[in-house]
């Protein structure tokens, strides 16, 4: 693909400069790797913050009481937190560590959305403790848990009950998580969804006060959003009647996809809205339900096209009439989609952006950790590389340096964050120090 094709999938505003250098927030990419050193990820401030406000101007649009949340799974720190709290949104955790990071960086807790399939007690104990928003109570361990739990605190907790629809969101089985097959939530089909609506209206502590459902990531088609939604205002209906069910929120959770590739667009965020706004109204309207609280979770739309990867290239082998690898200074350690669920990327050379196709070859970009599957882009044409040359992934915001390891015993890349030719460390390079920080030396 050319460079004009791919820029697009860049955050908003990259550029090419006069030297042939890409411009990513107003900043040269080789000038931020002198500065912060190699490999680096880069996120664009207006990026973000402007899709946290494209989330919230389309759905409120259509639907004015929409809460939009950040899937805070798709990566967080502090300083995330604190940017997104700004921004106005509430935040869906998963884990006690993604708690207290938001409780630290003082997020307002009323705002928080505790998600998971296996909370331990623990978890449950922090979420009551920092009376947080709501908690997503995914099986029926957890509902007697919390139950208990509350009733030792002497609280009423709110929460919704995650539902499985049934139905596929035609996206990787890996990320598919609606289907009945599936790990999460009470399915609908099976009757395990009605019966933890008849326990949680009677537990003591608890305040059942809608249903969630999550289909999967990403979710390139509106039908499974229509068709899911269907499936779970009908449940919601039927409950009101048989066993009085309150319905004063609804969330079809998150799913929306951003661009990885440039021959592959995807749908808009008002697109989103309007299918699932559309939806929750009229069939609202059919069934006779008072409109909900709708409650979105964007996780990787929101911060997936402000992020950068960049690397620089190393080793290099050709093998005749095979391929020929060239390898840069990250790989499975600070993205590991490629290599779980085969994902696809695109790439520039940062340094030297167009090329004439005679200056150009196809490669196979791998990463430098010590497993085969470690390819970061299979078969790609790229201006011819040399060592020291400085490649730049874009669509690397979400679900890579939160599913990040140490493997190898690396260190985690470190983040900036640019904005209008401006830039700020957000989360430092690791050091040997920290790889040796948990040793217990007896
Ligand atoms: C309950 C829930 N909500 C939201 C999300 C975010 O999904 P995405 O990042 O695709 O928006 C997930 C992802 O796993 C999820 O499990």
């Amino acid at each position: 693909m050319g460079v004009k094709e791919v820029l697009p999938i860049f955050p908003k505003g990259t550029t090419v400069d006069a030297a042939n250098h890409l411009v990513i927030g107003g900043i040269k990419a080789t000038d931020l790797l002198k500065k912060y050193e190699s490999p680096l990820y880069i996120f664009d401030e207006d990026s973000l913050r402007n899709k946290a406000r494209e989330f919230q101007k389309e759905f409120k649009r259509l639907y004015p009481d929409t809460t939009v949340l950040y899937a805070s799974k798709a990566y967080i720190n502090r300083p995330l937190a604190k940017l997104f709290a700004e921004e106005g949104l509430g935040i869906d955790v998963v884990s006690g560590g993604e708690l207290a990071i938001a409780k630290a960086a003082g997020f307002p807790l009323e705002r928080v959305y505790f998600h998971g399939n296996n909370k331990e007690a623990a978890e449950l104990e922090m979420a009551c403790d920092y009376k947080i928003g709501r908690v997503v109570v995914d099986n029926f361990h957890e509902l007697e848990m919390l139950n208990q739990i509350a009733k030792r605190k002497k609280i009423k907790q709110a929460i919704l009950l995650r539902i499985s629809p049934g139905v596929d969101p035609h996206t990787h089985v890996k990320t598919t998580t609606g289907i009945l097959d599936s790990k999460f939530g009470f399915p609908v089909q099976t009757g395990d969804a009605e019966e933890a609506v008849r326990r949680a209206v009677k537990s003591s502590n608890l305040n059942l006060i809608g249903v969630h459902m999550h289909l999967g990531s990403p979710i390139y088609e509106h039908e499974p959003y229509e068709l899911g939604v269907k499936v779970a205002l009908e449940f919601v209906a039927a409950m009101k009647k048989k066993h009085g069910l309150k319905f004063e929120e609804f969330s079809p959770g998150g799913g929306f996809a951003i661009q990885y590739l440039s021959n592959a667009p995807i749908p808009l965020v008002s697109q989103y809205a309007k299918t699932i706004t559309v939806a929750v109204q009229s069939i609202c309207k059919k069934l006779g339900l008072k409109l909900p609280k709708l409650v979105i979770e964007p996780g990787r739309a929101m911060v997936g096209r402000s992020g950068v990867a960049l690397y620089t290239v190393g080793s290099s082998k050709s093998i005749p009439g095979v391929r020929k690898y060239v390898a840069v200074d990250g790989g499975m350690g600070d993205n590991i989609r490629p290599a779980i669920y085969g994902s696809l990327y695109e790439a520039l050379v940062a340094n030297r952006v167009n090329a004439s196709k005679e200056e150009q070859e196809k490669v196979t970009i791998a990463g430098k950790y010590c497993e085969s599957g470690d390819i970061l882009i299979k078969d790609i044409t790229l201006p011819k590389l040399m060592p020291g040359d400085v490649i730049a992934i874009p669509a690397s915001g979400a679900y890579c340096l939160s599913m990040a390891s140490n493997y190898n015993a690396s260190l985690k890349p470190p983040i900036v964050l640019v904005s209008k030719g401006k830039s700020r460390l957000i989360r430092r390079r690791e050091t040997y120090a920290d790889l040796m920080r948990t040793d217990v030396i007896s």
